[in-house]
């Protein structure tokens, strides 16, 4: 009794110790933050009454827990993959009641499934956190570690900080592409829609780096009409839904354009170019090349491609996620997110421009 007693009391003193000894960032210590949609969001939505959801089984089967999480994947995501890289805990999700205390200092992800650029993006999810929102609790996040850390050492812990931006798949397929003569696809032509859309999130990107962001890759649309969901909606043999792929050619080069003239402009490479075009038409040409059994058909899922509906109990289930590219019919699995996350590491400029995330992380901690 006493002695455990005596164990508790210095068990205190050592972890009061260890809490005041790292209450400030180590210099090395790099922070994370996440923005974005459902393909980096760690489990925002399960704090939220939507439908864009992924807390139930079978998501998170390979998840070290084995359990759902939120995340929509059958295992880690990209964030936790980046977080790996980093050699840091994977960042938690702003809802969570665990991010607290010292946790803060890791970053944080404020992202949310069905979200995207513009406000009427996913409405059909109801409650769902939009960027403006998003961004409300990046400035809510570093009032609280200001209390924590003090008010410069945040601001330092911020602009060194690594962030992630995965925004705009949604702005297609939960909007424009959503449903025939939907309210956008009847204001606008695609290239007048793409044009828009890109001109609203250079407003979100100038409003990330006005809140101290000084590093940030964004990603662009992979080929979305190559994914399960949409070669079950709109292919007969296979091929891509063109609608689709157009918007995502047209969309990409924009994107790229306008990273670059808000970089010109700062005078800094703050935002990195992710070419998830590229990236995921590389297994989605030669899937076998990556160990792929398929590249069309989700793991999960059901009807043609697994690709109708939703990632439940009741779906078909692949015994060996190893061997798809998409866990669901709209999402990669683990291994293929690996792939990704490798690719932006040591990608040439042809996948990662100016710099790939090795670079980055190696120029960044020498600051
Ligand atoms: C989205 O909503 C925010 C805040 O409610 C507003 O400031 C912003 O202008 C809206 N964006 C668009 C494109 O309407
Ligand atoms: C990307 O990463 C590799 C391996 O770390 C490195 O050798 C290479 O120079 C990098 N390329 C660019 C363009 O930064």
């Amino acid at each position: 009794m006493a002695i455990s007693t005596l164990y508790g009391l210095s068990f205190t003193l050592v972890s009061l110790f260890l809490v005041l000894g790292t209450s400030f960032p180590r210099a090395n210590a790099r922070a994370f933050f996440v923005f974005g949609d459902s393909l980096v969001d760690n489990g925002n939505n399960n704090y939220l009454v939507t439908s864009a959801r992924a807390d139930a089984p079978p998501y998170g089967i390979d998840y070290p827990t084995h359990r759902p999480t939120g995340r929509f994947s059958n295992g880690l995501n990209m964030p936790d993959l980046i977080s790996q890289r980093m050699g840091a805990e994977p960042t938690l999700p702003y809802l969570s009641p665990q991010l607290r205390g010292q946790r803060l200092l890791v970053g944080a992800n404020f992202a949310s499934a069905g979200i995207g650029i513009l406000n009427d993006t996913g409405v059909q999810f109801v409650n769902i956190i939009r960027m403006p929102l998003q961004f409300e609790y990046f400035r809510q996040y570093q009032q609280r570690v200001s209390a924590l850390i003090g008010v410069s050492q945040t601001k330092k812990l911020v602009n060194n900080a690594l962030v992630l931006m995965t925004l705009g798949g949604n702005d297609f397929v939960n909007n424009y592409f959503l449903i025939p003569y939907s309210a956008r696809s009847r204001q606008y032509s695609l290239p007048n829609y793409v044009r828009f859309i890109i001109a609203e999130y250079k407003k979100i990107l100038t409003q990330l780096y006005n809140l101290g962001a000084r590093r940030v890759l964004i990603t662009g649309t992979g080929p979305l009409g190559c994914v399960p969901a949409e070669l079950a909606q709109h292919s007969r043999n296979g091929e891509c839904a063109p609608e689709l792929q157009r918007a995502a050619e047209l969309y990409n080069p924009q994107l790229y354009q306008m990273i670059d003239d808000l970089n010109s402009k700062i005078g800094s490479h703050v935002f990195i170019n992710v070419n998830s075009k590229k990236m995921h038409s590389d297994f989605i040409n030669d899937p076998a090349a990556f160990g792929f059994v398929s590249s069309k058909i989700a793991c999960c899922g059901q009807g043609p491609y697994n690709g109708l509906g939703l990632c439940t109990q009741f779906s078909n289930l692949c015994s060996n996620r190893e061997l798809y590219a998409f866990w669901d019919p709209f999402h990669p699995s683990e291994k293929a997110n690996r792939i990704i996350v490798e690719q932006m590491m040591t990608g040439s400029t042809e996948y990662m421009n100016p710099m790939n995330l090795s670079t980055i992380l190696a120029l960044d901690s020498q600051t």
